[in-house]
């Protein structure tokens, strides 16, 4: 079996811009730390760029299984193009398919389901025109861009006490990433992030705690995680297993990737309110797989899985899916 890993590049830059625009993308060393996994499971593989690359490879009908984590560049569908080229052409591929990546993309939308399944989200508006911004809105708001990832767009002023601010911000953002802005009510408590691996019957891989480092802001800002050992804190909220709050949010993480049809693995951030009222934030489908800096990958070596297990864990439940 030959499989193609299929990924954005992530160009090499110290510009805060330039890192901003591409940081949803993968690093080589990510594709490769993938690739050997892969190939010690005695596959061969194909590192296979986003776009014509990728259009030439799916099209050439020798690749047998597509590991899928391009995010895409255009459109709140770019996460859905890979996966929607190997539905076209039958090629089996991991994780989720095309409508969640492209709700879970577009987070109001993925609010809107979950809510609809009685999963509990911070209450929200969708402003595309600074002059939209309802009279009524309760302070401090969270300001974010919609249909992104990796924090991006996500700075200490994405919290926002007064009104003059917030027209000002949200103006700055509709510039800047042209697409609404999302308004939500800003929750001081808590931060967990939640993986879940499986199909049938997906199970809690793990919660990880996220706190922040003495005299930094509590948020996960793009800031606050690409200085992460500085800034960010990690552990396991595992260990507390039976406790009430592990278990509510174990069951909000586990009811939104089944209410999202979230496939083979995802990973859901939670957020408590300051009662300690854990709220889904977003559902990550295409989580991130850095063996190092990564979220999940932090979560299995905090739990002592080997990066190789883990990754090969998800693996095949892309293939079982598939009976492979
Ligand atoms: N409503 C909110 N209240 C408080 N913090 C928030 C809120 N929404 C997002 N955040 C903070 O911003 C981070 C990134 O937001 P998230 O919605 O997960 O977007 P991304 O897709 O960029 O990860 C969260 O991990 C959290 O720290
Ligand atoms: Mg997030």
């Amino acid at each position: 079996m030959r499989i193609g890993i299929i990924y954005n590049p992530k160009p090499k830059t110290d510009n805060k811009e330039i890192y901003e625009k591409y940081c949803e993308f993968d690093t080589e060393d990510t594709i490769d730390a993938i690739g050997k996994i892969v190939r010690k499971r005695g596959f061969g593989y194909e590192k296979i760029k986003f776009g014509k690359e990728a259009l030439n490879r799916l099209t050439s009908g020798d690749i047998d299984f597509v590991f899928n984590i391009a995010e895409g560049i255009y459109g709140r569908s770019r996460e859905s193009q890979i996966p929607t080229i190997c539905e076209m052409f039958r090629i089996p591929y991991l994780f989720s398919d095309p409508i969640t990546l492209g709700i879970t993309l577009d987070k109001p939308l993925a609010k809107k389901i979950v809510s609809y399944d009685g999963i509990l989200t911070p209450e929200y508006h969708v402003i595309d025109s600074a002059i939209k911004i309802p009279k009524d809105v309760s302070f401090p708001q969270f300001v974010k861009p919609s249909m992104e990832g990796s924090s991006k767009g996500i700075h200490y002023d994405s919290i926002i006490n007064d009104r003059e601010v917030l027209r000002e911000v949200v103006k700055k953002m509709l510039s800047k990433y042209k697409q609404p802005v999302l308004m939500e009510k800003y929750l001081s408590g808590r931060e967990f992030t939640v993986g879940i691996i499986g199909n049938r019957e997906p199970q809690i891989f793990g919660i990880l705690e996220i706190s922040y480092k003495k005299g930094i802001k509590n948020i996960y800002s793009i800031e606050n995680k690409s200085d992460y050992i500085k800034r960010v804190s990690y552990s396991l909220f595992d260990e507390m297993k039976g406790n009430v709050l592990y278990n509510k949010i174990s069951q909000i993480s586990l009811n939104a990737y089944k209410s999202l049809q979230c496939r083979d693995a995802a990973r859901v951030d939670i957020r408590c309110d300051e009662e300690e009222v854990p709220y889904f934030l977003e559902i990550n489908p295409l989580p991130g797989l850095n063996p190092v800096y990564s979220d999940f990958p932090i979560m299995a070596r905090f739990k002592g899985v080997e990066y190789d297990d883990f990754i090969g864990s998800i693996l095949s439940q892309g293939f079982k899916r598939y009976g492979l």
